[in-house]
């Protein structure tokens, strides 16, 4: 081994350096000038055989190769890391004027919208909110709210059956069940109201569908008069339909109400039905349980479509039930 041979491996090794195109062939030049198979590698490993005499001078020879090459290499590297962050900077570039791909954010039914209205306006007055199931007993859609065998609700019309016909289950045609399921379950005061899902063979139409809603209210105290029924109901309007809303009580009749009222809204200029209400039938209490020298109450049913359709000028149902979003997304997300 002759030093000219030592200095030939610093040049072959600078100039394989300085011909790598990235860091990837700089790596294969490494291995292969200064790695553990690399000329110079080899040259120190054999250094123990040498002669004594020309050990010191090969030696010294071989470690200035070895930091003359290695100081290459640190200068190729650090070359070629700037010269790749360059090109990833320009390669990786994102462009934040791109739109995105957007994902439509799921939004509440303008039903569903309304229910949680309500909902909120009546736990601010006190109430609490009751649920009943959609899958009802007879007895309880009917025969409780004093609702006789022979009424007219009752008739295959009206009502969804459910087979076996023996089990007396119906879907239920109103959210007046809920109502007694309360007053079986809880002792007055009560002061409930019962949004929820209602059934009805009707032929779906512009103001009808066999699938709507309703929310019931239901209040039972002592001393409650008609005047109550009214202020509750007053406002109720006013929250849903500006301060100018009245509404107004004309007589008709519900078995489990005695009096009851047909409930006209007053809006945009015009007397609209909106539900039914009245003053709580003692008989209905009486099944019941609670105590009418006690007690009396008063009740309200407003259809739910109904509400939305006057407040928001919708002149057909199909609107409601289709669920076409270039209609639902009008109401905005609502959650
Ligand atoms: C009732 O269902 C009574 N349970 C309301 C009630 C409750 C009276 C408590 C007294 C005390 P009615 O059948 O009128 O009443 O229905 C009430 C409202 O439900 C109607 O005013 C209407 O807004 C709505 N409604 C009834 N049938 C349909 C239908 N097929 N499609 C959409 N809305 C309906
Ligand atoms: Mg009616």
């Amino acid at each position: 081994m002759q030093s000219g041979e030592i200095a030939q491996w610093v040049v072959d090794a600078q100039s394989a350096f300085q011909g790598a195109k990235d860091l990837d062939e700089l790596k294969l030049a490494r291995l292969a000038h200064l790695g553990d198979k690399s000329a110079i590698a080899g040259a120190s490993r054999s250094l123990g055989n040498v002669e004594p005499s020309q050990k010191a001078e090969l030696g010294k020879a071989i470690g200035e190769a070895k930091s003359a090459i290695t100081i290459a290499l640190e200068t190729a590297t650090q070359l070629l890391e700037v010269q790749r962050d360059a090109r990833v900077l320009v390669d990786e570039v994102v462009d934040i004027t791109l739109p995105p791909a957007r994902a439509h954010k799921g939004g509440l039914h303008p039903i569903t919208i309304i229910k949680n209205e309500i909902s909120d306006f009546f736990i601010e007055q006190g109430f609490s909110v009751a649920e009943g199931p959609e899958l009802e007993s007879g007895w309880l859609n009917f025969d409780a709210l004093n609702i006789p065998a022979d009424h007219p609700a009752r008739t295959m019309q009206d009502t969804f059956f459910i087979e076996p016909l023996e089990s007396g289950m119906v879907l239920r045609t109103q959210t007046s069940p809920v109502q007694i399921r309360t007053m079986l379950t809880q002792e007055p005061p009560i002061y409930i109201i019962s949004p929820g899902r209602t059934f009805r063979a009707d032929e779906l139409d512009s103001t009808h569908s066999p699938v709507f809603h309703q929310v019931e209210g239901l209040v039972i105290d002592k001393e409650i008069t008609m005047a109550h029924l009214k202020g509750t109901l007053d406002a109720f309007a006013a929250h849903m339909f500006g301060s100018d809303a009245k509404t107004r009580l004309r007589p008709s009749f519900f078995p489990f109400t005695e009096p009851s009222a047909e409930v006209d809204l007053f809006f945009n200029g015009r007397w609209i039905e909106w539900g039914g209400c009245g003053m709580v039938n003692p008989k209905v209490l009486a099944t019941c349980g609670i105590d009418t020298e006690i007690y009396s109450g008063f009740a309200f049913g407003m259809g739910l479509e109904r509400t939305l359709m006057v407040r928001h000028g919708i002149s057909d149902m199909h609107e409601i039930v289709e669920g076409d979003i270039r209609f639902t997304q009008q109401f905005g997300i609502g959650l």
